[in-house]
């Protein structure tokens, strides 16, 4: 898969990148990220990228021309047209779901808003879709853009070491996941629940799904709604 990050910021998501099961995927081969300066893109020769809101108001907004060009120069590059999500918080709120599917596509690309926002025409022309991380604003969409990227990749086969990792996890089910212990066995007079210890993998697996449903009740019960259709 190939993932397009077009920013304004791309130093942001270098660090990122390059580090831990991200960095260890790309050096594999299992997934391609490129973030794209939309500066480099603009027609301005002070190289601007933003200009007064019409209408009045306070901030600045990116303009359109710049960002549309770094979308086509990208479809040039790939010789395709990749999925383009607008990180903003006025999107759809990102689930589990939604990550899995985006997991399915062969390219996705995303575009950061900054200042005030994007010229709207710009994403009518050219936006798929809106995606927010959560019902709250951030100084820029790089962050949100970068949740995307690393719950997407680590759905993409061969980034986790084991296909458990992540169909025993919270949210893979609608509901959130047992808790987990290691050793020692007894740490500061607590002791690992005992079922844990004695290698019966049935009463285990059993210990695990009441776990997994009662945290779910107790710490999000909204889960248990949404699964039940309510
Ligand atoms: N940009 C600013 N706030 C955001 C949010 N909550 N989600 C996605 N992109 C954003």
């Amino acid at each position: 898969m190939r993932i397009d990050i077009l920013t304004l910021f791309p130093d942001l998501c270098d660090g990122f990148m390059r580090e831990s099961i991200i960095g260890r995927a790309r050096k594999n081969g299992l997934l391609e990220i490129q973030c794209h300066d939309i500066r480099d893109y603009t027609p301005d020769k002070h190289r601007r990228v933003d200009d007064y809101p019409y209408g009045g108001g306070k901030g600045m907004v990116m303009q359109a021309e710049p960002i549309f060009r770094c979308y086509e120069a990208l479809c040039r590059e790939t010789g395709t047209k990749p999925y383009l999500i607008y990180m903003s918080p006025q999107g759809k709120t990102l689930t589990q779901q939604r990550v899995r599917e985006l997991a399915e596509l062969p390219n996705l690309a995303l575009l950061c808003g900054h200042y005030e926002g994007v010229d709207e025409r710009v994403l009518e022309a050219i936006v798929d879709e809106e995606i927010s991380i959560g019902d709250y604003v951030l100084t820029g969409g790089e962050l949100a853009a970068l949740v995307v990227t690393d719950s997407v990749a680590r759905m993409l086969p061969g980034v986790l070491a084991d296909e458990v990792c992540f169909t025993d996890e919270s949210h893979y089910d609608g509901l959130l996941e047992y808790p987990q212990y290691t050793r020692p066995a007894v740490w500061r007079e607590k002791a690992v629940p005992q079922v844990l210890l004695n290698g019966d993998h049935g009463r285990i697996a059993q210990w695990r799904a009441e776990t997994a449903l009662e945290r779910t009740r107790q710490k999000r019960p909204d889960l248990l709604d949404e699964k039940a259709g309510r």
